[in-house]
């Protein structure tokens, strides 16, 4: 049974590379993995994130991060999904629904109350993900749906 364990400090995001690589929109533009990995070093924030990664047999097969939110806040009762991915070849499995819903609960179990999200538009099975697990239109912009769940109740 896959599983998922908290990862301390900043992640070695080159060893997901795969994992950033399925989750890397279009809208990013064209970039190397050193570049992508570079990324997502700059904006990692030791204080404010939570990254768990999805082990299957010693594998990491998905992972997620979150991020209290606004990050400039000094007390805030919300947080927002920074990234959710799954290995293509083990999406449509449940995995995703494994990972988000984890991520619900644990922003529930540090007292925050909401739960933001983004998804671009052309993101099918990230729409269905988020509706699947709640989420509802907070807002759109040209290209993209912000998502909230209460975590309340
Ligand atoms: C979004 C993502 C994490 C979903 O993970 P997943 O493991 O495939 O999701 P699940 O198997 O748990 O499916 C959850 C729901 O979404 C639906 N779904 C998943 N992929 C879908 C797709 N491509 N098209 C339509 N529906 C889809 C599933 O059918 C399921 O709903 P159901 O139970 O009613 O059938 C995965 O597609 C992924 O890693 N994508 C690339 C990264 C990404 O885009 N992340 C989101 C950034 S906002």
């Amino acid at each position: 049974m896959p599983d998922l364990k908290e990862i301390h400090g900043i992640p070695d995001y080159g060893s997901i590379i795969e994992l950033i690589n399925a989750e890397w929109p279009a809208e990013f533009g064209d970039k190397t993995d050193m570049e992508k990995i570079a990324d997502m070093n700059e904006s990692h924030n030791t204080e404010k994130d939570c990254v768990k990664y999805l082990y299957e047999n010693n594998v990491v097969i998905g992972f997620y991060r979150y991020s209290l939110w606004p990050r400039d806040a000094r007390e805030t009762d919300a947080a927002h999904t920074y990234d959710i991915a799954v290995l293509p070849s083990r999406q449509q499995q449940g995995f995703g629904m494994m990972l988000m819903t984890d991520m619900i609960e644990s922003c529930r179990s540090q007292g925050l109350s909401r739960l933001l999200s983004r998804t671009f538009k052309n993101n099918t099975a990230s729409i269905a993900l988020h509706k699947k697990c709640g989420f509802h239109e907070h807002m759109t912009t040209e290209d993209s749906i912000v998502w909230e769940i209460s975590l309340n109740g």
